[in-house]
């Protein structure tokens, strides 16, 4: 079996989610940012990441998805500032929301599994969110102090065995 693993990333989070699942992979495998991709080389199984961005997949993502994997086996892992759990129904709903914009991305490949964790929203970051004017985007630099750190050490074990796995029969 021969695997890619693809990313984009823009502050290091999901290139670390990224990092995590390579390693766990055995045999075969590359891994290489997204914007270095013109045409993805031969593989069994493509795992794709992305940071959650203005509520679901960066167009980039998108776009990559439906470009290079249609009719693909392919597995996402997605990083983002909302906690996984929270006590707030409206922040789990708009979470799954969000998820569930990153799945419909992937419609036309064959989907064969989802990880995703928090990821740290950085200083400047938060600053461009602040900046936007969206309201929902400015609450979201509010959460910054709940997401430092993120993705920890155990996240990164999640993600391993996720790409384990997936790759299990
Ligand atoms: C422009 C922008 C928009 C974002 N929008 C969301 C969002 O809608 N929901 C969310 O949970 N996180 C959002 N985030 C936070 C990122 O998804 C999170 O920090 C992610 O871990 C960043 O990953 P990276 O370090 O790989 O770029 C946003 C970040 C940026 C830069």
């Amino acid at each position: 079996m021969k695997y890619l693993v693809i990313y984009y990333s823009k502050t290091g989070n999901t290139r670390k989610v990224a990092g995590a699942i390579y390693d766990a992979l055995p045999g075969e495998k590359r891994i290489k940012p997204m914007n270095e991709i013109h045409t993805p080389e031969e593989n069994d199984l493509m795992f794709i990441g992305f940071p959650i961005m203005q509520f679901g997949p960066p167009a980039r993502a998108s776009q990559f998805i439906s470009r290079h994997a249609a009719g693909k086996k392919i597995a996402l892992f997605v990083t983002h500032a909302m906690p996984c759990m929270s006590d707030d129904p409206n922040q789990e709903a708009m979470l799954e929301k969000e998820l569930n914009r990153c799945r419909a991305a992937c419609s036309k490949s064959q989907l064969l599994g989802l990880f995703h964790c928090q990821g740290e929203l950085s200083e400047d970051i938060a600053r461009e969110l602040i900046a936007s004017g969206n309201p929902l985007l400015m609450e979201f630099a509010g959460m910054r102090p709940l997401t430092i750190g993120h993705p920890d050490p155990e996240e990164l074990e999640q993600a391993r065995i996720f790409a384990v796995g997936t790759i299990t029969p």
